[in-house]
């Protein structure tokens, strides 16, 4: 199947590991011109390379870049239209907020759980969306949680912040439908990264109890009965980026193996 990706510009968020790595590594692999972006230089360096050695495809750039700051954002797009033009594709992704609960996060948190979740990805579609516009092509999907639809316990800041972000991708998904620009949220459920390994560490943390038994906890309640592969989760994401993606807007769907039990 040809997802019919070869030359098209993609801008990958929060990149230099765990689902944005493995997006992006997908993305390379069909042919698409690929800039990554995180914190880390050294990371996405190193991810750079090893999407080229993988794939073959050395259209594959990066530019440092915090996603909770704007003037940051502003740069990737500067660099981007530099190197290969603006994007016909834009994932929105960031690191996850913090753990905790309503009593135990401060304020200072929420500030920052509001940056870094919710106006990294306005700021990163307000980049998008002139050329997508002009050009009457484009595809945006935003990472989000298994959240979207059932609040996971102890991420207040994930559970608000990204029930946000689906009410923003379904709005602009009706508004952007007259321009071709197909707009969709994905939401991993325990897809193993860095990421669930943090919190699977912090859960070990509270309970008193080792993290292998989290682990065996967390994938006994998955109905697949193990976590996700971060490839399994990026086929996903790189099928709704790309131009064969057609008529699948407004969605909200999760890579989860079942895990949410509601319709
Ligand atoms: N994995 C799952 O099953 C799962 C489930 C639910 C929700 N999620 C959410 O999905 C997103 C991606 O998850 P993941 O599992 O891929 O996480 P991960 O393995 O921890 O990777 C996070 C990525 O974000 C980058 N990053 C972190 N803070 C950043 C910042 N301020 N600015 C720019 N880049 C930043 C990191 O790179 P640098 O360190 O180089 O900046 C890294 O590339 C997270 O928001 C996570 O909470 C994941």
């Amino acid at each position: 199947m040809d997802l019919g990706l070869r030359g098209k510009v993609a801008l990958v968020a929060a990149s230099s590991g765990g689902l944005g790595y493995a997006t992006a590594l997908q993305l390379a692999k069909e042919g698409a011109k690929v800039m990554l972006t995180s914190r880390s230089e050294e990371r996405l360096a190193s991810a750079a390379a090893n999407i080229t050695t993988e794939t073959g495809n050395s259209n594959v750039t990066f530019q440092a870049a915090d996603l909770s700051r704007k003037q940051d954002i502003e740069e990737v797009y500067q660099v981007l239209a530099s190197r290969f033009g603006p994007p016909d594709i834009l994932i929105t992704n960031a690191g996850g907020p913090p753990p905790g609960n309503f009593e135990s996060v401060k304020e200072a948190d929420w500030e920052l759980g509001f940056q870094l979740s919710l106006m990294s990805v306005v700021r990163l579609v307000q980049g998008a969306l002139p050329h997508m516009k002009e050009q009457k092509f484009g595809r945006v999907v935003h990472f989000t949680s298994s959240s979207i639809k059932q609040p996971i316990d102890n991420l207040i800041l994930s559970n608000t912040f990204r029930a946000g972000i689906a009410g923003l991708s379904k709005s602009l998904a009706l508004e952007l439908a007259p321009y071709n620009i197909l707009v969709n949220t994905l939401g991993p459920g325990r897809v193993a990264t860095d990421r669930i390994t943090f919190l699977d560490q912090a859960a070990a943390d509270r309970q008193g109890i080792d993290i292998a038994e989290v682990v065996r906890r967390s994938q006994a309640s998955i109905p697949l009965g193990r976590y996700g592969k971060p490839e399994e989760f990026a086929v996903m994401a790189a099928f709704l980026a790309s131009p064969l993606n057609g008529y699948v807007t407004g969605q909200a769907i999760l890579v989860d193996g079942g895990l949410v039990r509601s319709l």
